[in-house]
C-alpha cells in the first residue's frame, strides 16, 4: 500500500484539521503575521494527525475532539521542531530555511514557545481536563528527551540504553499520545487504547531510528531538511553507537579520535584505514540499524493485531512500514 493509498480514508479528516488550524495561526498581532505565515506555509507530512485520524476511523468514528487535538499534536511537533533547529544548527527545514536562520534565535526561542502556549490553549479547550494535563506530560517528555540528548553531545560512549531512552521521549511519546487520543476520543476502551498506545510507541521508536539512519544517508533534496547533524553535532545514533560496539578496541579509539574532531570522517587518505562512513556499512551497523526498526515495526504491528480484526487494520500497518521505508 502506498502512503497516498492508506491515507486516503483519512484525507478529508487531515482537510478538516487544516481548516480549524488555519484560523488559530492567524495574528492576534500584526507583527507576528510573518512569524505564523513562515510556519502556516511550511507544511510537513502530518503523520501525527494522520495516526490519530486513521485509528478514530478504525474504531469506527471522528470526533471534533480528534480534530482539535490532531491539530495539537502537529503544533506541539512544530514548535518542537523550532526550537530542535536552533539546536542542531540545522539551514533547511521542509524545503525551507528555518525558521532562526530567518527571524534570528531570540525571536525564534520565543516563537516556539508562542507555539507550544497555542497548543496549550487548544488543548484546554476540551471537557478533559485530564486530557490536557496528558498532553502537557508528553511535551514534557519530548523536552527532557532532547534535554537528555544535548547532554549526551559529545559522549562518544553512549550506549544504545541512552539512545533508547533519548528517543522513546523526544519522538515516540508523541506518536504514543496520538495513538491514545485516536482510540480515547474514537469510542475505545481501555484494551483499545492501551494497544494504540502501544501502537504509536513502537512506530515512534522505528520511525526515530530511520530518520537517524537517513541523517547518514538521506538525500537532503528530497528530505528538505540538513542532514549530517547529528554527528556533526556530536549527537550519536544508533548506527554509529553499533559501529564503535563491534569494533575492536584499537580501531574504536581511532575512530572515535576521529569524531571527537568535530564529526571528521578520520579517513587517513586512499591506502589509510577506513573513516566512519566506510565502517558503518563494513561493520553491518546501518543494517542493524534498519533492522532494529523493522523489530518496532513489528512490535507496533502486534499491538494492533493484540485487538484482531479491527477495520483498517492493513491501513495502519502500511503505516507502520511507511515510517521505515520512507525517503523522505
Ligand atoms: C521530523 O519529523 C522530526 C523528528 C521527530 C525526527 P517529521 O519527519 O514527521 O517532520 P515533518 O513534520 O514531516 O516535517
Ligand atoms: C527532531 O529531532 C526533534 C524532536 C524529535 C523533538 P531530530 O533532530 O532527530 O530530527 P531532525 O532530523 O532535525 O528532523
Ligand atoms: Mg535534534
Ligand atoms: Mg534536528
Amino acid at each position: 500500500m502506498t502512503a497516498a493509498e492508506f491515507l486516503e480514508p483519512v484525507q478529508a479528516d487531515l482537510a478538516a484539521m487544516e481548516d480549524f488550524l488555519a484560523p488559530e495561526l492567524r495574528p492576534q498581532e500584526r507583527f507576528l503575521g510573518e512569524y505564523l505565515a513562515h510556519v502556516s506555509r511550511y507544511r510537513g507530512k502530518r503523520l501525527r494527525p494522520a495516526l490519530v485520524f486513521l485509528v478514530a476511523r478504525s474504531l469506527g468514528r471522528v470526533t471534533p475532539d480528534h480534530v482539535r487535538l490532531a491539530a495539537v499534536a502537529e503544533l506541539l511537533h512544530t514548535a518542537t521542531l523550532v526550537h530542535d533547529d536552533i539546536l542542531d544548527a540545522a539551514a533547511i527545514r521542509r524545503g525551507n530555511p528555518t525558521a532562526h536562520t530567518v527571524f534570528g534565535t531570540e525571536q525564534t526561542v520565543l516563537l516556539g514557545d508562542y507555539l507550544f502556549a497555542r497548543a496549550y490553549e487548544l488543548a484546554c479547550r476540551g471537557s478533559e481536563p485530564e486530557i490536557a494535563v496528558f498532553l502537557a506530560r508528553t511535551a514534557q517528555a519530548i523536552c527532557v528527551g532532547e534535554m537528555l540528548q544535548i547532554r549526551n553531545r559529545g559522549n562518544l560512549e553512549i550506549g544504545e540504553p541512552d539512545y533508547f531512552r533519548i528517543i522513546e521521549q523526544k519522538t515516540a511519546a508523541l506518536y504514543a499520545a496520538c495513538g491514545f487520543i485516536g482510540a480515547h476520543y474514537g469510542g475505545g476502551g481501555p484494551r483499545e487504547s492501551g494497544a494504540f498506545s502501544e501502537f504509536g510507541r513502537n512506530v515512534g521508536i522505528a520511525f526515530q531510528i530511520a530518520d537517524d539512519l537517513l541523517d547518514l544517508t538521506g538525500d537532503e533534496r528530497v528530505l528538505g531538511k540538513t542532514l549530517g547533524t547529528d554527528v556533526g553535532n556530536g549527537k550519536l545514533t544508533l548506527p554509529l553507537i553499533r559501529m564503535l560496539e563491534v569494533l575492536p578496541a584499537g580501531e574504536r579509539a581511532r575512530v572515535r579520535q576521529g569524531l571527537l574532531r568535530n564529526g571528521h570522517d578520520g579517513h587517513a587518505g586512499h591506502d589509510g584505514p577506513p573513516g566512519w562512513r566506510a565502517l558503518l556499512g563494513s561493520t553491518g551497523a546501518l543494517d542493524y540499524a534498519h533492522s532494529r526498526a523493522g523489530d518496532f515495526v513489528a512490535a507496533a504491528k502486534r499491538a494492533v493485531g493484540s485487538l484482531g480484526a479491527i477495520p483498517l487494520r492493513e491501513n495502519l500497518e502500511a503505516f507502520a512500514d511507511f515510517v521505515i521505508s520512507r525517503n523522505a
